[in-house]
């Protein structure tokens, strides 16, 4: 190195562990020693000193952090960004800090309140690649990317943390010098991680592994040949060896009770300039989107942001106006931006699933892409979802057909038509929806007193509570029972999805009660349901247990293939019900009703009945032909057929789903639409309690 290096650093006058802002300081505070903390940070500057010039800044009482130059600010030539600090406890840093670049001569950026950005600790310098790695997740955001970009006009990558033990980049990521990169990978989303591989090649970078993540490794300070830092195993020692490195190993633990080691100790204040674009290149790309409803009471507006995060993006509202009162809707105009392109579309494509739409002088048409191949989809289409859908063709909004979960949108030759299909289903020539633009999502807004009455979810799922759990799965019973009583009087169609366990648990006697009297029109199943309560009928039996009884019946676990010899050699169940071999059971009143059953196969299928359609893409057709025009779908204790079931179901019929089993209870009526409870309890109990309900509104009357 031609010219000698100049790093900041700040004596630790004052450094203690009094607050926390990161898991390192948790349990430390008040723990570090200040005599051995001095002594390994003059050990450190001792070490530096060798390799380049240190300048001081003067250490404030009150400010125990201000050790950690590194997050003084961001460094390039003689302009500096100053750091805007995410926590109040740093916040106080930034005016000495401010005072000391200005003092030195610095060209002093600042960036408007409330953009944090916390300086060299999560922008890094790439020298021989010419460009800024910039971190956010934890600290900074990435709305501060473009910022800094445009102010240095420097070309940044941003790269995403994941893991908040390294909430800041310098923590787990280090360009040195010719080229090379020492990182750990696990720091980062899978997105960051294609990023760094793009960029550095494989033969240039250095990976850490968790123990010496931990140890701080990756928070090296790296002058020339030389790197400086807390402790490296001996595996990264050799690999940084082999890339020409000496490593300088010095002890720095009181500091990392804080969460920092030897490169946030440091500033270097001489980065020489890099190529300057003239306009800033950045990746970060944003969308204004608005929502209105009862964002706050629903949880909408949680939601919406949550997962714009998740998803590796950041917000910023630019504009809410809170709804005052109860009935009143809140409406926010939120700015959402990502690190790419896809990515963004990613997430505004589920915000528009919430039901978000971009302000009016934005809405565009849909994009329309042709099918090429049967069954293939262009990519980029638009993935559906149960709420109702509306596409923006010829600057009209068009509603969207036959609504339903995972299909697309295909726009018919009219233009003014549009509806969900089937990936297998698309013709050549089909015009599907892709992208993001031109496509809104009808949300009811669900207000606080709507969703009272229906948060089945949460309500419902705690039977573990005592009493008052099991006094609300009989209150949501009486609904249901009324609603039943309700849809039968007005003729409305209801649907039920069994799985065999209603037999099992010797409820069959009451599903078939329910069809019998005229509450169920349809019945959607597997083989197996068909099978054991026909096995109920004939033998007494359900997979050989008898049901009265409760014990095992001797050569019973055969009883189930005699049935279904039985009903093969009839051809049917209806067939079996003719000829008087069926008299009793759930199927039996499907067929003297005359209500549609459709039993749809799977792999593990005995038999299977004649019944069971084998073929599982016309099992959906019949399911779906049969759900059509549902006001209310029963979904008792099959989690397969429910779900398959809950694809095809588009918001607005009320779901019903009881099983044992709470996460299959979240699963199918947690779909974010109000109209799904779910009950977790024993099937059996559930169907005989419905009977005892409607039986007692029978006696009453009318339900209506
Ligand atoms: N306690 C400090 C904080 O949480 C540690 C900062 C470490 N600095 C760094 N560049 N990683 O902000």
């Amino acid at each position: 190195m031609s010219i000698r290096q100049k790093i900041l650093m700040c004596a630790p006058d004052f450094y203690d562990v009094e607050y926390v802002i990161n898991p390192w300081m948790e349990g430390n505070i008040h723990r570090s020693s200040r005599l051995q903390a001095v002594e390994q940070w003059r050990g450190l500057e001792k070490i530096v000193r060798e390799h380049a010039d240190v300048d001081h800044a003067i250490p404030c009482q009150g400010l125990p952090d201000m050790v950690f130059t590194a997050n003084a600010g961001l460094v390039l030539d003689r302009e500096v960004v100053l750091s805007r600090f995410m926590h109040p406890e740093r916040q106080g840093e930034e005016p000495h800090f401010k005072r000391w670049f200005e003092k030195a001569g610095f060209t002093v950026h600042e960036l408007p309140k409330d953009l944090p950005f916390e300086g060299a600790g999560d922008a890094l310098m790439d020298r021989a690649r010419g460009l800024l790695w910039a971190g956010y997740g934890f600290r900074s955001e990435l709305d501060s990317h473009p910022r800094v970009a445009s102010a240095l006009g420097v070309e940044i990558l941003s790269l995403r943390l994941i893991d908040k033990r390294f909430y800041h980049l310098d923590t787990c990521f280090c360009p040195l010098e010719r080229g090379f990169l020492l990182y750990y990978p696990a720091a980062f989303d899978a997105h960051s991680n294609l990023l760094i591989e793009n960029r550095v090649d494989p033969e240039m970078r250095i990976v850490a592994d968790e123990t010496d993540a931990v140890n701080f490794a990756c928070n090296a300070v790296n002058i020339g040949r030389t790197i400086i830092l807390n402790k490296a195993g001996e595996e990264l020692k050799k690999r940084l060896q082999a890339a020409g490195f000496t490593v300088v190993e010095t002890p720095l633990t009181e500091f990392m009770k804080s969460g920092g080691a030897a490169k946030c100790l440091t500033l270097r204040l001489t980065e020489p300039a890099i190529h300057r674009h003239e306009r800033a290149r950045v990746r970060v790309e944003s969308r204004i989107l608005r929502m209105e409803g009862h964002l706050l009471d629903s949880g909408l507006l949680d939601r919406a942001l949550e997962l714009t995060v998740q998803n590796g993006g950041s917000f910023k509202i630019l504009n809410f106006e809170l709804g005052a009162q109860r009935q009143s809707t809140s409406k926010a105009e939120i700015n959402v931006s990502a690190p790419s392109t896809e990515m963004l579309e990613r997430i505004i494509s589920q915000l528009i699933d919430l039901g978000a739409v971009p302000p009016p002088e934005d809405v565009s048409d849909a994009e329309l892409m042709p099918v090429a191949l049967p069954g293939v989809a262009p990519d980029d289409f638009y993935a559906t979802t149960i709420y109702p859908t509306e596409v923006r063709l010829c600057g009209k909004w068009v509603q969207v057909a036959e609504q339903r979960m995972d299909g697309v949108i295909v726009v018919g030759e009219a233009a003014g038509e549009a509806r969900c299909v089937l990936l297998r289903d698309l013709a050549v020539g089909g015009k599907v929806v892709v992208g993001i633009k031109g496509i809104r999502a009808v949300r009811k807004t669900e207000s606080r007193d709507l969703r009272e009455s229906s948060r089945g979810v949460e309500e419902f799922s705690f039977m573990g509570a005592g009493v008052s759990s099991e006094r609300r799965v009989e209150l949501v019973v009486d609904q249901i029972a009324w609603e039943l009583r309700r849809i039968r009087e007005r003729g409305g169609k209801v649907a039920v999805v069994a799985g065999p366990v209603v037999i099992h648990t010797g409820a069959g006697e009451h599903l078939a009660r329910l069809i019998r009297e005229g509450y169920v029109q349809a019945l959607l199943g597997g083989n197996a349901i068909a099978v054991h309560d026909i096995e109920q009928s004939l033998l007494g039996t359900s997979l050989g247990v008898d049901l009265k009884r409760g014990v095992a019946v001797r050569g019973g676990h055969q009883h189930h293939l005699q049935v279904i010899n039985i009903i093969r050699r009839y051809g049917s169940i209806a067939a079996a019900v003719e000829q008087k071999v069926l008299a009793s059971g759930v199927f039996f009143e499907c067929v003297k009703q005359g209500v549609p059953f459709s039993l749809a196969g799977s792999i593990r299928d005995d038999g299977p009945l004649p019944d069971t359609e084998m073929d599982l893409i016309r099992a959906q057709k019949d399911y779906a032909r049969l759900i059509r025009g549902a006001e209310m779908v029963l979904m008792l204790s099959s989690m397969l057929h429910s779900i398959g079931v809950g694809n095809m179901t588009p918001a607005g019929v009320r779901l019903v789903c009881v099983d044992i089993n709470p996460a299959v209870v979240t699963k199918l009526a947690d779909r974010g639409s109000l109209e799904s409870v779910g009950v977790v309890t024993d099937v059996g109990l559930f169907l005989s309690l419905l009977v005892q309900r409607l039986e007692k509104l029978q006696a009453g009357g009318s339900a209506a």
